[in-house]
């Protein structure tokens, strides 16, 4: 193959938008934050999808070791699309030389957890007789070699389950929380793991809360954390998370945190369904899922508008999907974090506890493990879960013009299309639709004059070109502003809907009287979400571009 027809194959390349890879952009090199996005060192985006795995319990080892090896459970965490662990730590681990230097297997044995001991003898035999710390150090390690990242969060002082408003861990001054010597464990951790160039995170503390919490002192100490995490590593991201438990940063509104240092502060926040009690179950979802929405824009997600990335640090759903509570808000939840394209971590990795609260072998009902840590409680909730793993923007992910896609949190498919002809159904958001949504409130594909229009009660909802009628407006209506409303040319209200078989129709809207407390709406709720990504169709184009690619390449090969 002549010089030439290389060089010219080069060209084309350089002119055709090929997608770029998503996923695989774990670095080793250090992040830093650009505006509101967390940024690898070539500025590009990485979207942190992490799971929380246990670390912090009276035993002060990660959870699972008993059951299975721990690079194979980490590299069972990455085949499931997450690309970080958030490792919990308890301080005492860090400040008591005592205590850090307990074997494993004497760690087990003051609790009598014999059983947990011949788990880890036939599973993690390396580590039974390393001291806390060393094993504590060994689980990140083995975490690194699958390829994932680590956010090391201080979770609470004293070893065990966390938490309550008078554990003696909730604030600054409590029993077992004293602010110096949380400190000086803080600077050890980003000490020991400055060597380890998977650990890019710390959050400085889970949960703050209690009688004793206050936003003056919350300023004090958690700046003091913050420099003193920086001072010894200033590598690591620097995580700071609000009062009552991890659900209050408007504080943050009036006066922002002042540090010496910059692009390197991230703030978490925590959000549940029994964050709001039992609302979830006992109203009306649309109305719910509107008020506390709005509540934590202003409570939260305000930061991102201050240029300030927000890590969802815990979310979780009961994996037995009996909980209504949790059910509904999943639905709400996916749409708020798909919409804000957040950070965040799932609670939690795992299937049960060594020792939890007074019980042997404690299930966890939000984990992402069975049990025995063979197999995951619920593929499907978690299949929905997944959907968030895909960035829809950010530096680097700026490969097609803004466009809206149509999300459907229930779920965490997106609207695509197969052809002009055939309807609308539910698919990867990696392969949604573009649209765009102006001014007259019509969904037009971009780029073309096809907008979507309603065509009648349980119909698919078409594609015309005639666009200016009752038929082609789409409004977001209800207090969740998740359902796309639309008239019939008869001037019946419809609201759109993905069917069981995920086709895009249009139906008589639900659960719109706040009275109706036990209606669903989740199969009418979209959310219409900026994004800047191409479609990863394998259409044509793409087809062509991949084998010039494979030419270019075995052409570069014989010269
Ligand atoms: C340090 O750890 C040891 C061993 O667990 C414990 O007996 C001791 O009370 C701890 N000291 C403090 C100050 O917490
Ligand atoms: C998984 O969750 C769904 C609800 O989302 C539920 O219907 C199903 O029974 C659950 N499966 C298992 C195995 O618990």
């Amino acid at each position: 193959m002549g010089k030439w027809l290389i060089i010219f194959l080069v060209y084309i390349l350089s002119h055709f938008p090929t997608p770029l890879l998503a996923g695989g952009e774990v670095s080793g090199g250090s992040l830093s934050t650009e505006s509101r996005w967390i940024v690898d060192e070539l500025g590009r985006r990485v979207k942190l999808r992490c799971v929380n795995w246990p670390s912090h319990l009276e035993v002060a080892v990660a959870e699972g070791l008993s059951k299975r090896p721990a690079e194979e459970i980490s590299g069972e965490i990455r085949d499931l699309g997450f690309n970080c662990v958030r490792l919990t730590w308890p301080l005492f681990l860090f400040t008591n030389d005592t205590f850090a230097s307990l074997t494993v297997r004497q760690s087990f044995k003051n609790l009598g957890l014999s059983e947990s001991i011949a788990g880890v003898v036939q599973n993690n035999p390396s580590i039974i007789d390393l001291s806390l710390l060393d094993a504590y150090k060994e689980v990140v390690g083995s975490i690194g070699r699958q390829k994932l990242m680590v956010i090391l969060d201080n979770h609470i002082s004293k070893p065990g389950w966390c938490c309550s408003n008078f554990d003696g861990n909730g604030f600054f001054g409590d029993q077992y929380f004293n602010p110096e010597l949380w400190l000086k464990g803080l600077t050890r951790v980003a000490t020991i793991f400055k060597s380890y160039n998977n650990v890019v995170a710390m959050s400085l503390r889970n949960e703050l809360r209690g009688p004793k919490q206050n936003t003056n002192d919350w300023y004090r100490y958690m700046q003091k954390g913050a420099e003193a995490v920086h001072a010894a590593n200033p590598a690591v991201l620097v995580i700071l998370s609000g009062l009552s438990y991890d659900r209050d940063l408007s504080f943050l509104a009036k006066k922002p945190v002042s540090l010496t240092f910059s692009k390197k502060l991230v703030f978490e926040l925590h959000w549940y369904g029994f964050s709001d009690g039992q609302a979830w179950a006992n109203g009306n979802p649309n109305q719910v899922c509107g008020k506390v929405t709005s509540d934590t824009t202003r409570q939260a997600g305000f930061l991102l508008d201050r240029d300030y990335p927000l890590f969802v640090s815990e979310f979780g759903v009961d994996m037995r999907g009996i909980n209504v509570n949790d059910n509904r808000y999943l639905n709400c939840f996916m749409g708020w974090a798909a919409e804000n394209d957040v950070e965040w971590a799932l609670w939690a990795l795992t299937g049960s506890y060594y020792f939890r609260e007074g019980i042997i072998g404690h299930d966890e009902a939000y984990g992402v493990y069975d049990w025995n840590w063979c197999g995951v409680k619920n593929q499907s909730i978690l299949d929905k879960i997944s959907a968030l793993q895909y960035p829809f923007r950010g530096p680097g992910y700026e490969e097609a013009r803004p466009h809206k896609v149509l999300f459907h949190p229930a779920t965490g498919l997106c609207v695509t299309r197969v052809s002009l002809l055939e309807p609308l159904v539910l698919g990867p958001c990696s392969e949604a639709e573009a649209w765009s949504y102006g001014n007259h409130k019509t969904l037009t594909i971009q780029e073309t004059y096809f907008c979507l229009q309603a065509s009648g009660l349980g119909k698919p909802a078409k594609l015309g070109l005639t666009c200016r009628d009752a038929s082609s407006k789409w409004e977001a209506i209800s207090d969740s502003k998740m359902h796309l409303s639309s008239n019939l040319k008869d001037g019946t209200d419809v609201c759109l809907e993905a069917d069981a078989g995920n086709k895009i129709v249009t139906s008589k809207c639900k659960c719109l009287d706040n009275r109706e407390r036990t209606c669903d709406p989740g199969r009418q709720w979209f959310k219409v979400i900026d994004s800047t990504r191409h479609r990863s169709r394998s259409n044509s184009l793409t087809q062509v571009v991949s084998v010039v690619k494979l030419l270019t390449k075995s052409a570069m090969g014989w010269i």
